[in-house]
């Protein structure tokens, strides 16, 4: 496309000459656009940019190494992974309350993000991958929803805090033109074109109290869900897909014996902007056949059910 490939230059120049000779740190969730941010920047000045990867124990199989695989050894980024999951999963503990949830996560997030970005000698600089819509709703809508939900992957005040300056290299881009660019600089489309993924990530696909059984139980299930709707090819008709597990266990029977084990509760949305949603219409064809090969994969799951709420009056998570 020439026109990223014409914005791609821009884009470089002027962060270069924001930069200088300094060191930037860059928060990198796995998500496209601090992604592509990050790529961006990488390729505008190299090492001199850092990136801060928390692992906060709510991500989905694999996820970890795959972002550290990608942006270390394939874009040979100088990357920290911070791996905080004792410190997350440890504050949650016993923790059921959706709100006091997000908060622990939050707030943990940004000290852990604080402490690694300190080690980084002469940093001056902390990119982020705001869009323009992003730019657009901090000033009109000032308080509301999607500024709460902004907050949680962008980290919310800590520029000021810690005396850095911005550095924002999407600011003028809407999201398809960003996996245009994304594009533009070589990443995968497998992961352009990824669902969104909240920041606090699956603790909020697992009502009330986290606990890493559930968690690992939730992560094979997630797995294999997103397995059948890609094998079906109906990946990107969807918004966003995924499994939560439920806070009940039920009686199922296996073989001869009897089970007690968790069910789980499949989402699957069309969206345009994430603010109002559809349930998407599966066959119950393809509903039956990932029941059956949820139950029989994921050890700790007897029970599939299928998420039919719109947004509104429903939410697209779970919490
Ligand atoms: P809900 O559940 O409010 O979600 O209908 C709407 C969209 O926002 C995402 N979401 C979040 N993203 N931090 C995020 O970065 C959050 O705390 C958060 N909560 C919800 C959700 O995945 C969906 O795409």
């Amino acid at each position: 496309d020439w026109t990223m490939g014409a914005y791609r230059e821009q884009a470089i120049e002027a962060i270069r000459a924001q930069v200088g000779d300094k060191q930037v740190i860059c928060g990198l969730s796995g998500g496209v656009d601090s992604s592509v941010a990050a790529v961006l920047i990488h390729e505008a000045i190299g090492d001199q940019l850092t990136c801060v990867f928390v692992d906060h124990g709510l991500l989905r199989k694999g996820e970890a190494d795959e972002v550290v695989t990608m942006f270390r050894d394939h874009y040979n980024m100088k990357l920290i992974h911070a791996d905080e999951q004792d410190l997350f999963l440890g504050e949650l503990e016993g923790q059921s309350d959706p709100e006091t949830k997000r908060k622990i996560i939050g707030k943990l997030f940004i000290d852990v993000f604080q402490k690694y970005a300190n080690e980084i000698e002469g940093a001056e600089f902390l990119a982020q991958g705001t869009l323009y819509p992003d730019v657009i709703e901090s000033v009109s809508f000032s308080g509301g929803p999607s500024v709460t939900i902004k907050s949680h992957h962008n980290v919310g005040g800590l520029p000021e805090k810690m005396g850095l300056k911005l550095v924002e290299p999407l600011r003028e881009l809407f999201k398809d033109e960003v996996r245009a660019l994304g594009a533009e600089l070589g990443l995968p489309p497998s992961f352009i074109g990824r669902h969104p993924f909240p920041g606090p990530g699956l603790a909020i696909r697992c009502p009330g109290e986290i606990t890493r059984a559930k968690l690992d139980i939730l992560r094979e299930a997630d797995a294999v869900y997103i397995d059948q709707i890609r094998k079906h090819g109906l990946y990107d008709d969807i918004w966003q897909a995924f499994v939560a597990i439920l806070p009940v266990r039920t009686v199922g029977v296996m073989g001869d014996g009897r089970t007690y084990d968790y069910a789980c509760a499949l989402r699957a949305v069309t969206s345009v902007d994430g603010m109002t949603a559809d349930y998407y219409p599966f066959s119950h064809e393809f509903l039956g056949e990932t029941a059956t090969r949820i139950i029989n994969e994921v050890p700790g799951i007897n029970r599939v059910t299928y998420d039919i709420t719109s947004k509104p009056p429903g939410t697209i998570e779970w919490e």
